[in-house]
C-alpha cells in the first residue's frame, strides 16, 4: 500500500518506519520543514531505541516532505498529529488544519485514520469536514519502547463507520498478531482516554499508599505493590510508587476528557482525583528533602534525570522540570543531569552534578542512577524513583518515596 502518515512526531515516526518495514511506501508529511529537511538526509530528531536502524534500514520505503501534494496517490492517510491541552481543553487546530490540507488533495477513495489522540466526536468531523470515510485507530506505545509496542501491542482499536473501511486498517495491523477490538469511531476514541486515565489513576492510588507508608513502621510500599500486583485483577504494571506521571500524554488527556466529561454533565470524580494526587507529587520530593537538609537557600541541590520518564529525551510535562522549579522557589542553586535530554537548567555530567552539590534528588527512572550507591557516600538523598538500595544508604542522610522514614524504621 501507498500510506501517508502526517505528523513526524514519536507516534508518526515511528509508525512511518513500522510500516516501511512491513513493505509499504510511506510519504512523511510534517510542517516542520527543519524537521523534514532532517529526515531527508538520514538525521532522526528524537531519541527512540532502535528508530533510527528501522529508518536506515527502510530509507529506500520512506519519503519525508512538508508538501501535502505528495499525498495525491496515497490510499491511506495516518493523522498522527499532537492533541495538546491548552487551558484545560483539548486544542483541536493541529488536527483540523491537517484535515483540512488533506481535503484538497487526497483521492476519493482514499482513507484517512486518525491515529491522533482526539475526543469522541473528533473523527465524525474530520469525515464530515473531508467528505473521506475516517477510521479512528488509537495509538498505545510507549516511549522508550515505541517500536516494540507498535508492532507488538497488547490489542489494536478499529473504530469505523463502515465495515470496509475497518477492514482496510485491520489489513494494514494485521501483522502484529494482536488482538482486534472493531468497534465504532467514538468507541474507539473513548477506549484511548478510558485507558489513559485508569493507567494515571493506578499510578496516583499506589503513590497516596506510599504516603501513608511513609508514616508506618516498617512499611515500604514496594512491598505492598508486589502483594497485590500478583493479584491477576489488579497486574504489576503500573504500580511503582514515585514522583508521579508526567510526559505528553497523561497530564494532556486526563485534564481532556475531564473538562470533556463536565461539560457533559458527568464529572469524572475518580480522574479528577488522581490529577490532584498527581499535581501534589514533585513537591513531595522537595518536602522529603528539607526533612533531612533543612532550609535549601543558597545551597546546591542536583536533580538526576530531566526526561520525563527513562529511555527517552522528552521532557514534556516532565515531573523532574517541577521538581527543579520547586527548588529554585525554595532558593536552591541547581543543577542537573540527564542521559538524554536537556532542559532549561544548567546540565552538567553526572559525576560533576552530584560531586558540586549537597543534595541530590533522582527524578527519572534511568538505570544510569542504579548502583550509585557509592558516589552518593555523604551527600543528602531523595531517591523519587526507588533505585537505590536503602540498606546501603546514610539512613540520617537519605528518603526514599514510600519508604517509613529511619527514626520511625529504627524504633
Ligand atoms: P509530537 O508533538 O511529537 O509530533 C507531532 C508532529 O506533528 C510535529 O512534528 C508537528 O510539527 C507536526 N504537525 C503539527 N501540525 C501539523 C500539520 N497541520 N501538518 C503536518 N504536521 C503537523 O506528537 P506525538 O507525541 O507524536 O503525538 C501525536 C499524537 O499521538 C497526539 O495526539 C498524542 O496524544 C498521541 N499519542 C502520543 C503518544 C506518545 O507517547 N508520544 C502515545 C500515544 C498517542
Amino acid at each position: 500500500m501507498k500510506i501517508g502518515i502526517i505528523g513526524l512526531g514519536y507516534v508518526g515516526l515511528v509508525t512511518s518506519a513500522v510500516l516501511a518495514d512491513q513493505g509499504h511506501l510511506v510519504v512523511g508529511v510534517d510542517v516542520d520543514s527543519k524537521r523534514v529537511e532532517g529526515l531527508s538526509c538520514g538525521r532522526n530528531p528524537i531519541y527512540e531505541p532502535g528508530l533510527d536502524e528501522l529508518l536506515a534500514k527502510n530509507k529506500d520505503r520512506l519519503q519525508f516532505t512538508t508538501d501535502y501534494a505528495k499525498l495525491s496517490d496515497v490510499d491511506v492517510a495516518f493523522i498522527s498529529v499532537s492533541t495538546p491541552t491548552v487551558n484545560g481543553e483539548i486544542y483541536l487546530e493541529y488536527v483540523m488544519s491537517a484535515s483540512k490540507s488533506l481535503a484538497k488533495v487526497l483521492r476519493k477513495d482514499s482513507l484517512i485514520v486518525m491515529k491522533s489522540t482526539v475526543l469522541p466526536g473528533t473523527s465524525r468531523k474530520v469525515r464530515e469536514i473531508t467528505g473521506r470515510e475516517v477510521v479512528s485507530n488509537p495509538e498505545f506505545l510507549k516511549e522508550g519502547s515505541a517500536i516494540k509496542d507498535s508492532i507488538n501491542p497488547d490489542r489494536v482499536v478499529i473504530g469505523s463507520y463502515t465495515k470496509e473501511a475497518g477492514d482496510v486498517v485491520e489489513s494494514i495491523w494485521k501483522f502484529t498478531g494482536a488482538p482486534i477490538v472493531r468497534t465504532t469511531p467514538e468507541e474507539a476514541e473513548m477506549i484511548k482516554y478510558a485507558a489513559n486515565s485508569f493507567l494515571a489513576m493506578k499510578v496516583s492510588f499506589i503513590n497516596e499508599i506510599a504516603n501513608l507508608c511513609e508514616r508506618i513502621p516498617n512499611c515500604d510500599v514496594n512491598k505492598i505493590a508486589e502483594g497485590i500486583g500478583l493479584d491477576k485483577r489488579i497486574s504489576p504494571h503500573f504500580l511503582k510508587a514515585g514522583l508521579g506521571w508526567g510526559g505528553s500524554c497523561f497530564p494532556k488527556d486526563t485534564l481532556a476528557i475531564s473538562t470533556f466529561a463536565r461539560s457533559l454533565g458527568t464529572p469524572l470524580r475518580t480522574v479528577d482525583a488522581s490529577i490532584q494526587v498527581n499535581n501534589e507529587r514533585p513537591k513531595r520530593a522537595v518536602t522529603l528533602l528539607k526533612e533531612i537538609m533543612g532550609q535549601l537557600k543558597g545551597r546546591k541541590v542536583c536533580v538526576l534525570g530531566v526526561a520525563f520518564k527513562a529511555d527517552t529525551d522528552d521532557t514534556r510535562e516532565s515531573v523532574a522540570l517541577k521538581v527543579i522549579d520547586i527548588l529554585k522557589e525554595e532558593g536552591a542553586q541547581v543543577v542537573a543531569y540527564d542521559p538524554k535530554a536537556k532542559a532549561n537548567v544548567t546540565m552538567v555530567s553526572m559525576e560533576q552534578c552530584i560531586d558540586e552539590s549537597e543534595g541530590v534528588i533522582i527524578a527519572t527512572e534511568w538505570n544510569h542512577f542504579k548502583g550509585i550507591e557509592d558516589k552518593l557516600r555523604g551527600k543528602y538523598v531523595v531517591d523519587g524513583r526507588r533505585l537505590l538500595d536503602p540498606s546501603k544508604m546514610d539512613l540520617t542522610k537519605f528518603r526514599a518515596i514510600g519508604l517509613g522514614t529511619p527514626s520511625i524504621q529504627g524504633e
